[in-house]
């Protein structure tokens, strides 16, 4: 029988022969009460043009422009064929965008020194964690994934733990293997984006352009999780402008497309299993609104609706065995611990690769040679602020 350890605030098993910890997802163990989950500072952001290139800025943001009609009759297939550059998702971008971000913002890091005008010397972010916003999704949502797996590498340099998604082999073989149908899917996300966005405040979308996949406006926010502090970047996909009182995050506005809903059952499932992820993806930097685009099957948008981040918990919590956001953060959080108890050697070639597959443990393997190694010589030498 697998030991079971009770630390803090969370279980760990040993139950391999190497008497590695291991991590429990069950909701069961993290059913408590919310853990403190401080509101998200967007401490920046930036932009990647149509070459993935970064700017430190927010020339990508774009504005988001209220349809008159309910039924707005978008076509989400609309340019599929000729007006559409996808980015190449071969290409694995790893936490590259965010490193060199840090390193154009180092003066937005706490220093011990205290003063502004002269911080000390010094190579630490004071920051515990710096990942993107979707691997902390990934992690959030995990106590109620039956699905699909994931692996994320960590490594610990400067007294900063830095989390890197891997792709699975399962994920790739997915992503290679897309029918022509799931691809005009994904690229109708995209081309809703492009109705309901403009380029400019005051402006007008321009639906006659071409979706260009590459180009992107990120936020980076700082907030704390119980003892954990966390730095991490996520895609916005538009500010709402109407409301000038209203600072980032708070004015941004995620988009989300979905297909209508017809049955009863389809409605559970887009309660249990659709509104858990853009809930998470959401609430992690305080993004408020969600607008949804309902379609039917032939990719024409047939309603749109809006919905409040911190009160989509309640349209769901009726379903039988239903997700709660407590588990989600209280399992985020000891995950964050697990981390910090298994990471102990500050290295920044060394990578622990931590795998999870839907109906195990969290489990990890130690990596010195470079397979998985995600640091890049030139945010290592240049790591002193
Ligand atoms: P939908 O949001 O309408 O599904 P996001 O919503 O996060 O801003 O992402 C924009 C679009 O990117 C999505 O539109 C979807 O088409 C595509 N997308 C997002 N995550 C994806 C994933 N894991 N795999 C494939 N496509 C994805
Ligand atoms: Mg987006
Ligand atoms: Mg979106």
């Amino acid at each position: 029988l697998p030991k079971t350890e009770t630390d803090e605030h969370y279980i760990l098993r040993t139950n391999n022969a190497d008497s590695k910890l291991a991590l429990p997802v069950q909701p069961d163990y993290y059913d408590k009460s919310f853990p403190d989950y401080r509101q998200p500072v967007e401490i920046g952001c930036f932009s990647l043009d149509s070459n993935r290139q970064l700017f430190n800025d927010a020339r990508q943001l774009k504005y988001c422009v209220k349809p008159t009609s309910k039924n707005p009759n978008f076509n989400l297939r609309d340019g599929y064929k000729d007006r559409y550059i996808k980015r190449n998702d071969n290409i694995k971008e790893k936490l590259d965008h965010i490193l060199k971000w840090i390193l154009l913002n180092k003066h937005k890091f706490p220093t011990l020194s205290g003063d502004d005008k002269s911080p000390a010397l010094s190579n630490q972010l004071h920051t515990d964690f710096i990942t993107w916003r979707g691997h902390l999704t990934k992690i959030l949502t995990t106590p109620y994934e039956n699905r699909e797996g994931w692996m994320l590498a960590v490594t610990l340099f400067h007294g900063t733990y830095y989390m890197s998604e891997v792709e699975t082999e399962e994920a790739r073989r997915q992503r290679e293997q897309r029918t022509e149908m799931q691809e005009e899917l994904i690229y109708g996300g995209y081309k809703f984006e492009q109705y309901l966005c403009a380029d400019k405040p005051g402006g007008n979308p321009n639906p006659a352009g071409v979706v260009n996949t590459n180009e992107a406006f990120c936020c980076v926010v700082r907030t704390r999780l119980n003892g954990h502090s966390l730095v991490f970047s996520g895609e916005v996909d538009c500010k709402d402008n109407s409301d000038p009182r209203l600072k980032a995050p708070q004015c941004y506005v995620e988009l989300k497309t979905s297909r209508e809903i017809y049955t009863p059952n389809q409605e559970r499932n887009f309660h249990r299993f659709k509104l858990i992820k853009w809930w998470a993806q959401s609430f992690l930097p305080g993004v408020p609104r969600i607008i949804t685009g309902f379609r039917d099957d032939n990719g024409m948008v047939v309603s749109l609706q809006s919905f409040e981040t911190m009160k989509i918990h309640h349209l769901v919590k009726n379903e039988r065995n239903c997700w709660k956001p407590a588990v989600c953060l209280n399992f985020c959080n000891d995950f964050l611990s697990f981390v910090k108890k298994v990471v102990t050697h500050d290295d920044h070639r060394m990578v622990t690769l931590f795998s999870w597959e839907p109906g195990k443990d969290i489990s990890y393997t130690v990596h010195t040679d470079r397979t998985y190694a995600f640091l890049p010589d030139w945010y290592v030498e240049n790591m002193i602020i």
